[in-house]
């Protein structure tokens, strides 16, 4: 029955190209037509060579194995690269994709070239937002709840600064934000906040805008305003993940701060923080909250398989949780989570 229908969504799909016609997807028929008895999906994301998206992408993968689909994994770092990923994906007689978008604006234009092909898309990690700024509610989502991860980030770091007895109204906390993304927005409203009821003195956060959500973008946010507030000789750091809190932490060394005077914590808890628990010297990156990236690889790659061979839409949006992971615990944390 299940097997049918899919045949009989397939047998459609095959006409749909054929009328839509131009000689690649004619050419790209046998293909298609081989590969029948076989559902592939696309994973499409926007930083393939970052570890939290090899794990997600990796889980995918293994999720189609037992369950026998096939995964195409690919990057969408722009929208143009999206925009083919998805042509490369419909030529390959994929029937939808899981994508974390390099722009969340740019769901539309997405959406748009989805029902074209009439492929069932599912949002992983960043969530598509309308012309309006509001979230696309009528495409499934599976994301962090990233106020309440950016809450512990801010209970941490307030944790440790207590334990390392430092006085609030001597610290800096150096805030790496990214506006244009609505998760990043609230993980760091959510830091902010703790730290605010913990007693952070709200004069004493600086803001370091990057450009992206990767450790470079964040090293270059972060040194000017290090440099301008050299009065402060201790430092705490946030950011959306792990990776621009490293950015963060790497510019404080260049600056020349000592690992225990900066309390750096992320969010992800992928091979970036591992690599950085795994040094012989501790480093100002203290900690990180773990989400399983391989839960929210598996999900999506799951959910998008029933969607097409069965019919069952996935929850319109679900928010997953995380847990703390400092050097001292990481490898029992990550084992947890099925890192
Ligand atoms: C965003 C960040 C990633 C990761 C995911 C998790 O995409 O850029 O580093 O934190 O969210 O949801």
């Amino acid at each position: 029955m299940r097997l049918t229908t899919h045949l009989t969504t397939n047998l459609t799909k095959t006409f749909t190209r054929l009328a839509l016609g131009s000689a690649i997807m004619v050419a790209s028929l046998g293909a298609v037509q081989a590969q029948d008895d076989e559902v592939k999906i696309g994973f499409i994301v926007k930083k393939p060579e970052q570890a939290w998206f090899i794990n997600e992408q990796r889980a995918a993968t293994e999720v189609g194995e037992e369950l026998g689909f096939d995964v195409v994994r690919l990057g969408g770092e722009d929208g143009q690269q999206v925009l083919s990923a998805i042509d490369n994906l419909y030529a390959q007689g994929a029937d939808g994709f899981v994508i974390c978008p390099p722009d969340v604006r740019l769901g539309p234009a997405i959406m748009n070239r989805a029902n074209q092909y009439d492929m069932k898309v599912i949002t992983v990690d960043d969530r598509f937002v309308n012309s309006s700024g509001e979230p696309m509610e009528g495409v499934p989502h599976l994301g962090m709840s990233g106020y309440k991860i950016g809450q512990q980030v801010g209970e941490a770091i307030a944790a440790e600064m207590e334990a390392r007895g430092w006085n609030p109204e001597e610290v800096a906390a150096l805030r790496i934000t990214n506006d244009e993304l609505p998760t990043a927005v609230e993980r760091t409203t959510g830091a902010t906040n703790a730290l605010l009821d913990a007693g952070f003195p709200e004069d004493n956060i600086f803001d370091a805008p990057q450009q992206n959500s990767d450790t470079a973008s964040a090293f270059s946010a972060a040194s000017p305003v290090l440099a301008q507030r050299g009065d402060y000789e201790h430092w705490v750091i946030y950011a959306l993940n792990e990776e621009s809190v490293l950015g963060g932490v790497r510019a404080t060394e260049q600056y020349g701060l000592k690992a225990e005077d900066v309390i750096g914590v992320g969010i992800n808890g992928s091979g970036a923080a591992f690599a950085e628990f795994s040094r012989n010297d501790p480093t100002g990156f203290h900690g990180t909250v773990a989400v399983s990236s391989t839960m929210h690889g598996r999900q999506t790659a799951e959910d998008l398989y029933r969607w097409i061979t069965e019919d069952q839409e996935p929850p319109a949006n679900t928010e997953t949780s995380g847990v703390l992971m400092t050097r001292e615990d990481w490898q029992t944390v990550r084992e947890e989570l099925g890192l």
